[in-house]
């Protein structure tokens, strides 16, 4: 057969109708959850039961988590110059990045290449090369991400606790031995442990992130449409930023125009 330019086996139209993975949309509406859907769509199959209810736990565990992050402060500050919601939403999913729920890659990544290695021997040679071990640590969480604990649960429970998810566990015990500081599996590592027992590539790691979080995106956006007036996400100098620069100076005479 000739091949063509572009390729897809995602989906295809048949005798006017779309279908997704060789099922035809008609039937999934009103049939399948949002969940199945996407997991139709990632892997090429539908899921099982434990498949959509751990897939959808981890869904749930992204959708929001505050004002603070910087895809929210990207996003919001983009509505308040005056776009549209599809503008301020892009913007917040262009700020996440290795420190902010693009992590997930990474720590997906992490896991999936060492996990039959020694857990110490691979966060000492991290340590010694001065390397963030993708999926650990948080601002804000420093005893536990109970978003973490609670993935780990359902995994368990869903039957999707192996040896990803051990090793994620085990590095998190190595990190504090080796550096003396603990440093908390983190939601990207949780789900990357699961997604990887899930049967996921790494390279699918920022799209759980992007999928789950991009609802939190659009309600921020959309408050900051309605409820705020446009300009409002400014700084106000005096507050809260330091100046490090010159001080007030004159321009001399041989720049001068006029
Ligand atoms: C999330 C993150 C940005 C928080 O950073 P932070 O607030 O500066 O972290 P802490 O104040 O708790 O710790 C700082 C110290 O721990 C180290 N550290 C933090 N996260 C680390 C990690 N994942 N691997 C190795 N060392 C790490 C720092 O290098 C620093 O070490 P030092 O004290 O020897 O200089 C950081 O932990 C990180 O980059 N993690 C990896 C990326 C990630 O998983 N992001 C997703 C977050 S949900």
């Amino acid at each position: 057969m000739e091949k063509k330019k572009w390729r897809t086996a995602v989906s295809w139209h048949f005798n006017h109708e779309a279908y997704v993975r060789g099922y035809k949309l008609s039937d999934l509406v009103g049939n399948l959850t949002f969940t199945e859907a996407i997991y139709l769509v990632l892997k090429g199959e539908l899921p099982t039961e434990a498949e959509k209810q751990m897939l959808d736990a981890i869904f749930v565990a992204t959708v929001e988590h505050s004002i603070a992050p910087p895809s929210v402060i990207a996003a919001r500050a983009v509505a308040s110059g005056g776009n549209s919601l599809h503008v301020a939403v892009g913007a917040g999913i262009l700020a996440f990045g290795e420190a902010h729920g693009g992590a997930l890659e990474g720590a997906m990544k992490f896991i999936q290449e060492n996990y039959k290695k020694n857990p110490e021997n691979v966060v000492a040679e991290y340590i010694k090369l001065g390397k963030r071990i993708p999926g650990y640590g948080h601002r804000y969480y420093k005893e536990y991400d109970p978003r973490s604990k609670k993935i780990m649960d359902v995994a368990k429970r869903l039957g999707f606790y192996g040896d990803f998810c051990q090793f994620a566990e085990e590095v998190e015990k190595a990190i504090e031995k080796i550096k003396g500081k603990k440093l908390i599996m983190n939601v990207d590592g949780a789900i990357a442990a699961v997604v990887s027992e899930m049967g996921f590539d790494w390279r699918l790691g920022k799209g759980f992130f992007i999928i789950g979080r991009t609802a939190g995106l659009v309600a921020h956006v959309y408050e900051e449409l309605t409820m705020e007036k446009p300009f409002s996400k400014r700084l106000d100098e005096e507050k809260e930023v330091e100046y490090l620069g010159k001080m007030p100076r004159e321009l001399p005479e041989k720049y001068r125009k006029s």
